[in-house]
């Protein structure tokens, strides 16, 4: 079925329908993790009704899902979840088993000049679902679970030394994570003063197939394909903690169906890099696999303006998800960095596809090239 703005829609025509089959609605899944999440769902629980529920935004792309996206369990339904009566209505619809929301603004640079567009999506979104389930689980909330993604950004910056928990205070630095911590807030809120069972992971940075070419990793893959320079900003020693999506995945699995009811898990890849070592790291790998001479792409490095209020070390102590429920990271980083490397090597279209048109116009507003 096509909607009336030509966009596949798949909802169900009857207003009154109600699968039989537990049903789990998965926000933001067209996106880069949520597209993970979502496959992940569909191949793994065929009893089980996945509903992936995403505007579309520049950061969509239902290509990242052409391979399951004709499963007997997956249906697809464009709603922004800044509309609080398309919510509602969603939810009365489907009365759903779970929730799982990933929809947000995700890019720090973009909020920086964009502030209120994190606002707008990143909290008063998250507020509209959480009512929404709260109406629609009214006095039936056992064996409910509403599961909101976060992020390690939430806690704010690490000197040299330490790890973040689930104890760590929250002191986030950029208006992204503002929003996030602020919509987990609200999440904990829900739980507190409503009884909605809620869960909470904050995971760190993520790389991975489908990873819009706006972040580090997809990013300077993409300029060493086409010859561009790499804009390392700063002095290039920020240091992240690098998880595969596809291990954030199946964490997110774990949580949802054996977290338990009001608790934050933290979700990391026990694997730190400054920035500077990881796109030299890149770089030597593109040139044997490009088959460019050894020091090729490391000749466009450049050193650029710093992030504002650029967050200086992430780094998860993933202690707790490993101890009560048996989660850790399977796969090392020299194997994921490989396969994403090879995904975008041989997904040319896909690249192509996402970085025209109003790709073009950020990349030379954010980089002036
Ligand atoms: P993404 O930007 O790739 O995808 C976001 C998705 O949300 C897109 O499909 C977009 O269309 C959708 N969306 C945006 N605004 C919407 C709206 N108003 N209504 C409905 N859908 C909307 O993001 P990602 O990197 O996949 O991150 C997913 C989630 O995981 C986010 O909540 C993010 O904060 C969190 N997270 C990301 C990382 C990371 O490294 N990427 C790490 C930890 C946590
Ligand atoms: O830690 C989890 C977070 O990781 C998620 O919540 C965010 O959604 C996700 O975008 C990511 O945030 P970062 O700001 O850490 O990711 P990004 O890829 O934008 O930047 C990673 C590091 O690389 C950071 O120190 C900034 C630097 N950087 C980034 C870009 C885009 C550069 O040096 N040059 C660049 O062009």
């Amino acid at each position: 079925m096509v909607g009336a703005d030509g966009t596949p829609n798949f909802a169900p025509p009857n207003p009154h329908y109600r699968s039989l089959m537990p049903t789990v609605l998965i926000t933001g899944g067209a996106g880069f993790i949520g597209s993970h999440v979502v496959r992940r769902f569909v191949q793994r629980y065929p009893e089980t009704t996945i509903v992936n529920v995403d505007a579309l935004t520049y950061a969509g792309n239902l290509e990242n899902l052409a391979d399951v996206d004709q499963a007997a369990n997956y249906r697809f339904e464009r709603v922004d979840i800044r509309d609080a009566a398309a919510v509602q209505d969603l939810v009365d619809r489907y009365q759903p088993d779970g929730i799982i929301h990933l929809a947000a603004e995700s890019h720090v640079d973009r909020s920086i000049s964009d502030p209120m567009a994190f606002v707008e999506t990143n909290v008063i979104g998250t507020v509209n679902l959480l009512n929404a389930a709260r109406t629609a689980w009214a006095g039936a909330m056992e064996g409910k679970r509403f599961y909101h993604i976060s992020t390690d950004e939430v806690f704010g910056a690490l000197g040299a030394e330490g790890f973040f928990t689930e104890e760590t205070p929250y002191s986030p630095n950029s208006p992204y994570s503002a929003s996030k911590a602020s919509s987990d807030h609200f999440v904990r809120a829900y739980h507190e003063t409503y009884g909605l069972p809620i869960v909470i992971s904050n995971c760190s940075n993520n790389y991975g197939p489908n990873h819009f070419p706006e972040k580090l990793i997809p990013l300077m893959i993409h300029n060493i394909i086409e010859g561009k320079l790499l804009p390392v900003y700063g002095d290039g020693k920020y240091t992240r903690d690098w998880l595969y999506v596809k291990d954030h995945a199946s964490a997110i699995d774990t949580v949802y169906h054996n977290g338990r009811n009001g608790e934050t898990y933290c979700i990391g890849g026990w694997n730190e890099w400054q920035n500077i070592d990881l796109v030299h790291l890149l770089c030597r790998t593109m040139d044997a696999k490009l088959g460019r001479p050894e020091g090729d792409c490391a000749k466009l490095i450049t050193f650029v303006k710093d992030r504002p209020g650029h967050d200086k070390r992430y780094a998860i102590d993933a202690t707790k998800i490993h101890r009560e429920l048996g989660w850790k990271p399977s796969v090392t980083f020299e194997q994921g960095l490989s396969e994403t490397i090879d995904w975008y090597l041989s997904n040319e279209t896909w690249l192509r596809n996402v970085t025209s048109g109003a790709y073009l116009d950020y990349y030379s507003a954010q980089y002036g090239a």
